[in-house]
């Protein structure tokens, strides 16, 4: 006999079905025996006159006969509420172990670390689930939407060099060539960049970026993903545009809430600071969870000053500057103004992206005004200044953070609860445990000596 899903054993009422799934409860009422099975589609009760050694978690096969269920006994919560299995054979094809975490409830009072020890089982709890299947339909809205826009998917590399967007770099040590070290992207900035000078006009990606910074509750410790864009020949209103209405839909159609404004406000760095005291905030005046508040920040100052007073870009080095504010760029660079724009949502920085430099001169001059020298420039960036030399054509983009918009589409309140596999705060990764020790012999391989 075929598999039935569960979900359709409601529409094969008289009919023998053949069923696989995990054993939610079992209730004993002394002569018939209820099971809840799940499978991917729906939960069924199956009815056993005969008693098994099962347990709960255990994953079974049942033949049966679908029965429709008295009026009074149907159970309006679960799908297949009109209907039962009657249990003609069972077989038990996997059993479970006892779950060392409870998978009742939203877990969130269980120990994160023991949580995230047995990610496959926390994984089991329909919240989860229900997070990463908002994942994956906002992943398929988002490709869709700027495929049918003319847009095309570019993957680019994980073993690279350094990119400067302000945290520290995850290093990986060379075999072929000991004693030097690729990075992992901290975004593929420079990647897209190199994409429009091939004339790929407008390119995305569901990338992977790596930051090794301080975690926080809406900052992933290793790793998170950004739907990465640039397009050649833009201004930043046409970036916020298509950005608006992308978002604008992906509220309404996948998470179907209510965007507070469109267009989506659009306000300066400087009213963000006077208004709100920072350049993220929350338009909402009452906190409705089906309510999303979008609002672009534009005009951020180019350069900002880190805690040690040195000029460190406000974004990353490749954005451009506005061009009334060029001519300021050597007398007081601290006044220029960028094109940097930020897409805030309900208190949390979603997206940050700008028109970039596409003149080498300029870009030479910023990255002397972080205080570069011509050989580091050379080393570090010479690359993306020599790529500039055979036609660059104006381009811009953002980069939305999937995390931090699954986090204020669902109201968790933090990103490892919208990942599948998250590295925990303190840099421990989910069931697999990395970092660890390497053995002598590869560390030789790569000429590394332990400290
Ligand atoms: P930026 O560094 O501003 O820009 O990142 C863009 C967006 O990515 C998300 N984000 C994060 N989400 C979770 N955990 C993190 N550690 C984390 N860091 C960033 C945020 C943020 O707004 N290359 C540029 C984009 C561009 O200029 O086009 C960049 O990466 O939502």
């Amino acid at each position: 006999m075929e598999r039935t899903y569960i979900a359709q054993t409601l529409h094969q009422v008289g009919k023998s079905v053949k069923i696989f799934g995990r054993i939610q409860t079992l209730r004993d009422h002394g002569k018939v025996w209820f099971i809840d099975i799940a499978d991917e589609t729906a939960v069924v009760q199956a009815v056993s006159r005969q008693k098994f050694t099962v347990n709960p978690q255990d994953i079974l096969e049942i033949e049966g006969v679908v029965k429709k269920r008295p009026e009074n006994l149907v159970n309006k919560d679960i799908k297949t509420g009109e209907i039962e299995i009657e249990v003609k054979s069972l077989r038990i094809i996997s059993k479970s172990q006892t779950s060392p975490i409870p998978l009742e409830g939203d877990g969130r009072d269980i120990d994160e670390d023991l949580r995230l020890k047995y990610r496959y089982l926390d994984l089991r709890r329909p919240r989860l689930k229900n997070n990463l299947k908002l994942r994956h339909k906002m992943l398929i809205f988002m490709r869709q939407f700027l495929v049918s826009r003319g847009f095309i998917e570019i993957e680019t590399p994980i073993l690279t060099k350094a990119t400067p967007e302000g945290a520290r770099d995850f290093v990986v040590p060379s075999r072929l060539q000991p004693g030097k070290f690729y990075a992992l992207p901290q975004s593929p900035q420079q990647y897209k960049q190199l994409l429009m000078v091939a004339d790929f006009e407008k390119y995305f990606q569901i990338a992977r970026c790596f930051r090794d910074e301080d975690p926080r509750s809406d900052r992933a410790y290793g790793e998170f993903s950004q739907l990465d864009i640039e397009m050649a020949y833009v201004t930043q209103e046409d970036i916020l545009t298509i950005t608006e209405q992308l978002f604008k839909e992906i509220t309404e159609k996948v998470f179907k809430k209510k965007v507070y404004k469109f267009p989506f406000p659009r306000i300066t760095h400087d009213e963000a600071i006077r208004k709100y005291g920072a350049d993220k905030f929350d338009l909402r005046t009452e906190k409705s969870p089906d309510v999303l508040a979008f609002a672009f920040v534009v005009d951020f100052p180019l350069f900002e000053k880190t805690e040690e007073q040195a000029i460190s870009p406000s974004h990353h080095p490749f954005t451009a500057p506005k061009e009334e504010d060029i001519e300021l760029l050597a007398k007081n660079p601290m006044k220029v103004r960028s094109y940097q724009h930020d897409l805030v949502c309900n208190g949390l920085e979603v997206g940050g992206g700008s028109i970039r430099i596409s003149d080498p001169n300029i870009q030479r001059k910023i990255f002397k005004i972080l205080g570069h020298k011509d050989k580091e420039i050379e080393e570090k960036f010479g690359h993306l200044l020599t790529a500039f030399k055979y036609g660059v054509p104006p381009h811009g983009g953002i980069a939305p953070g999937i995390e931090r918009l699954l986090m204020v589409a669902t109201g968790e309140e933090n990103t490892r609860e919208v990942t599948a596999f998250p590295v925990s705060g303190s840099g421990q990764t989910s069931v697999m445990d990395a970092p660890s020790e390497i053995d002598e012999e590869v560390l030789k391989e790569y000429k590394l000596k332990k400290l």
